[in-house]
C-alpha cells in the first residue's frame, strides 16, 4: 500500500473535495429547530447517497427524532475495526444579521490567514465529518479496497442533546460495535498543534421561570407593592457564584478529582496563551474559580453559566411593565463523578429556598450527561499522535476540552468502543457563532491526517 500515492490523490481531490463539502453545507440542517425537520432528512439523505457511491452499504435509519445514517465497509482482515462518528445537524443561526453571509450559501474566502471555507457547520461539524469520507475516498481510489472494517455512524441530533442516541444504540449494540470510535469534532491546541481529545465535560442544562403575579401589570400602579420576577431571578443568578468564583450550589463539587500529577506537568508543558486565548475575543482576565490555572478553567474544573434570561419589555423604546414572569437558561459544564441528576436535585431545592411568598418556580430539564475521559494507553493512541505530528510537522498533544460530546461517554459505556477524538477545528472557528468557518488548511491537513492514522493503525 502506498500511503505518498494517497496523500497525493487527496491533494489532487481537493477542490472536489471542497465542492462536495459545500454541497452538504447548502443543507439548512437545523436540528432545534422543527421548520428544519426535512432539511435533516435531506442531510441524512446527501450522506447516503455519498457513502453509496463509494460503494459502501449505507442506510438512513429512523428515529423517533431526526434520522442516523448508518454504513458498513470493508474486509474483516484481522485489522481494528473502526467507527466513524460526526453529525450532520448545526446550530441555528441567529443572530442572522451578524453573518456577512447567508450562512446556508457558503463559499471560499480568502483572509490574510488563508483561505477559508465560511457558512454554518463548515467547521461543526459537516467540514470534520467530511474529512473522514474524503480520507476513504483516496484510500479506496488508490487501494481498490478500504484498509479494514469500517463503520460510518452519523448523528442529526447532536447540537439539540442527542435524544435519539442512546435508544438507537442500545437497539443497534451488536451492530454498532468496534475497536475504536473516532470521533471527529474537536479542536487542535490553541489552533496550531494537533491533538487527540482525552477529557471532554458534561452537561447539564436547566430552564427556569419564575412566576409572580397572574398577569403583566402597570409598574406604578404594582410597582412598590407586587413582587417583581425579575428581581427574584436577578437574585438567584447572583447567588450562584461566590466572590472567588465558586459555584455554590450545595454539594457542587462532590466527586471533582485534583488533577493528576501526571496530567499537571502535561498541562504545564502545553504553556497554554491565556492572554491570546481571551485577547482573541476582546478580554483579558480569567473569571473562573480565582486559584485555579486558565487550563484548568476550561478543562477541569466545572462551571454554571447562563446561557439566556429573560422577562419584562425587551423591544424597542421603553414600557413601564412589572412583568408576571421571567426566566433563564442555565448550564452547567461537570468534570470527574460529577453526578448531574444529583447536581439538577440540589439546583432546584437551592432556588425553591430562595423564593420569596407569591413567587414559583416551574423547570424544564435539557440533557444531562456525565464528563467522560479516555486512557490512552492502547497503542492506537500512540501511533496516532505520530501520524498526527508528521501531517502537521509539530508534536501532537494530548488536551482536555471545554465542550461536551455526550456521545463519547456512550461509546464506552454501551458498546465497550474506546473513542479517540481527533478534530481539526481551530479556536477561532466561531462554532455556534455567526460567521462560522473552517480553514482550508484544516479540511486538506484533516483529510491528509486521516490517511496517515488510517495507515498507522492498520
Ligand atoms: N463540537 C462541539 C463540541 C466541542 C466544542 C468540542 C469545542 C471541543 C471544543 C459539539 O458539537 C457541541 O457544541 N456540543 C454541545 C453539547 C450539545 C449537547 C448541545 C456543547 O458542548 O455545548
Ligand atoms: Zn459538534
Amino acid at each position: 500500500m502506498s500511503l505518498d500515492a494517497i496523500l497525493a490523490r487527496i491533494d489532487d481531490d481537493l477542490p472536489a473535495a471542497t465542492e462536495r463539502l459545500l454541497d452538504l453545507m447548502r443543507i439548512k440542517s437545523i436540528s432545534t429547530d422543527p421548520a428544519f425537520r426535512d432539511d435533516c432528512q435531506q442531510a441524512a439523505d446527501w450522506l447516503v447517497a455519498d457513502l453509496q457511491s463509494l460503494g459502501i452499504d449505507a442506510q438512513k435509519r429512523p428515529t423517533p427524532g431526526h434520522p442516523m445514517v448508518v454504513g458498513h465497509a470493508g474486509p474483516e482482515n484481522g485489522k481494528p475495526h473502526l467507527l466513524f462518528y460526526g453529525h450532520y445537524d448545526v446550530q441555528p443561526v441567529d443572530p442572522l444579521a451578524l453573518w456577512d453571509r447567508d450562512p446556508f450559501d457558503p463559499a471560499i474566502e480568502q483572509t490574510p490567514a488563508g483561505p477559508v471555507i465560511r457558512g454554518r457547520g463548515a467547521a461543526d461539524d459537516k467540514g470534520q465529518l467530511m474529512t473522514f469520507i474524503e480520507a476513504l475516498r483516496a484510500w479506496k481510489e488508490v487501494e481498490g479496497n478500504w484498509p479494514c472494517r469500517i463503520t460510518f455512524f452519523f448523528e442529526g441530533e447532536e447540537e439539540s442533546g442527542s435524544p435519539s442516541l442512546v435508544p438507537f444504540m442500545e437497539e443497534n449494540k451488536d451492530e454498532l460495535r468496534a475497536d475504536f470510535a473516532m470521533i471527529c469534532d474537536t479542536v487542535m491546541f490553541e489552533s496550531r498543534t494537533p491533538a487527540i481529545t482525552t477529557m471532554l465535560r458534561g452537561l447539564l442544562g436547566e430552564e427556569l421561570t419564575i412566576t409572580g403575579p397572574t398577569k403583566d401589570l402597570h409598574s406604578g400602579m404594582f410597582g412598590g407593592i407586587a413582587m417583581n420576577p425579575v428581581r427574584v431571578l436577578a437574585r438567584v443568578i447572583a447567588a450562584l457564584h461566590d466572590d472567588q468564583g465558586r459555584v455554590t450550589v450545595p454539594g457542587f463539587y462532590d466527586g471533582v478529582p485534583e488533577l493528576s500529577d501526571e496530567l499537571e506537568a502535561q498541562w504545564q508543558g502545553l504553556a497554554f496563551d491565556h492572554e491570546a486565548f481571551l485577547g482573541d475575543v476582546g478580554l483579558s482576565h480569567p473569571a473562573g474559580e480565582q486559584d485555579r490555572t486558565p487550563l484548568e478553567m476550561i478543562w477541569s474544573r466545572p462551571t454554571c453559566e447562563v446561557n439566556g434570561i429573560g422577562g419584562g419589555y425587551q423591544g424597542d423604546g421603553f414600557k413601564t411593565v412589572l412583568p408576571a414572569q421571567a426566566s433563564a437558561k442555565i448550564s452547567f459544564r461537570l468534570v470527574g463523578d460529577q453526578d448531574p441528576h444529583a447536581i439538577r436535585k440540589n439546583f432546584r431545592a437551592m432556588v425553591e429556598e430562595m423564593l420569596p411568598p407569591d413567587c414559583t418556580a416551574t423547570w424544564k430539564a435539557h440533557g444531562a450527561s456525565r464528563a467522560s475521559g479516555t486512557p490512552t494507553s492502547d497503542p492506537a493512541f500512540a501511533k496516532s499522535l505520530k501520524a498526527l505530528s508528521d501531517e502537521w510537522n509539530v508534536p501532537a498533544a494530548y488536551i482536555g476540552s471545554g465542550g461536551s460530546i455526550p456521545i463519547a461517554g456512550h461509546f464506552q459505556n454501551i458498546l465497550g468502543t474506546a473513542p479517540v477524538l481527533i478534530g481539526f477545528s481551530k479556536d477561532d472557528d466561531q462554532i455556534h457563532s455567526p460567521n462560522e468557518k473552517y480553514d482550508m488548511e484544516s479540511f486538506h491537513k484533516g483529510i491528509r491526517s486521516w490517511a496517515r492514522i488510517l495507515d498507522a493503525i492498520t
